[in-house]
């Protein structure tokens, strides 16, 4: 499947909702921390697919604002993964010339899991391949109002004139600051929503739901099939289909 992408017309910038782990193992009969476990693999085959083909960021949901109100037991599991994946994906990382970055409020997670995310931001700072993205203790709506504290900030002291405000003004103080809006969103589990991932920067996104896959099951089959759909889809941004054409055909 992978011959029949074109390279030359490449989504750059992939954001997935990694979702269905806890199905996936109550499937089968096993506790839902035994799906995060098996999560890892799919985790691995989606940024190794996307940094082999060339895609420029990957943003994945690891853990958003709301799952805090999960069971603590399973909050404790998640972030304990996190720590020991972080570490021992590190060499992966490297190997593969990923650079990893987070976004979201990550000073709400414990100790552990900031220490061990900025050794491995550190380390990965000057690799040049695929722009890795953890969002963290993220939500949409917390990312806005970050970026609203942000602008009101420079209104009050006087650097930013408010009829000035304008998309970028806002966009420069989101999260995901001067990387790309998401050309394309994967979501698995079968459900069709957003869950307060990236609200802004998905404005114009393609989205592609797999409906029969959890998570722990993502391989880099299910990436290359989205991105085929992807490349089939006239992006408009507003225009008519004469127009895109006529742009195309220059
Ligand atoms: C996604 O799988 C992982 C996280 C949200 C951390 P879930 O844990 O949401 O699994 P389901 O959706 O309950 O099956
Ligand atoms: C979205 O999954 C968050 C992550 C994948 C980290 P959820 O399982 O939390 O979403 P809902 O609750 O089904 O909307
Ligand atoms: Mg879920």
């Amino acid at each position: 499947m992978k011959e029949l992408i074109d390279a030359g017309n490449l989504p750059k910038h992939i954001a997935v909702i990694m979702d269905g782990n806890g199905r996936w193992a109550q499937n089968q009969g096993a506790a839902r921390v035994f799906g995060h476990r098996n999560a890892i693999k799919a985790v691995r085959e989606v940024t190794e697919g996307c940094a082999e083909l060339g895609v420029s960021y990957l943003t994945l949901y690891a853990f958003s604002t709301e799952n805090w109100a999960r069971p603590e037991y399973e909050v404790r599991a998640l972030m304990e993964l996190l720590v020991q994946s972080i570490r021992n994906e590190l060499p992966t990382m490297m190997k593969n010339n990923v650079r990893l970055d987070t976004i979201g409020d990550t000073l709400s997670l414990p100790r552990s899991c900031q220490n061990q995310l900025a050794e491995a931001i550190e380390a990965t700072k000057e690799n040049t391949g695929l722009n890795l993205i953890l969002a963290l203790g993220y939500s949409g709506k917390w990312d806005i109002i970050q970026a609203v504290k942000k602008v009101a900030a420079e209104v009050k002291n006087g650097t930013l004139n408010p009829d000035e405000i304008n998309e970028d003004t806002l966009a420069a103080n989101l999260a995901t600051k001067e990387r790309p809006e998401v050309d394309l969103m994967l979501r698995t589990g079968g459900d069709h929503r957003i869950s307060n991932f990236l609200l802004w920067q998905l404005a114009y996104a393609e989205l592609y739901f797999y409906e029969d896959l959890f998570w722990p099951d993502f391989r880099r089959e299910h990436l290359y099939q989205a991105i085929l759909a992807y490349q089939k889809t006239e992006r408009r941004f507003g225009k008519t289909g004469e127009q895109i054409k006529a742009n195309s055909a220059k």
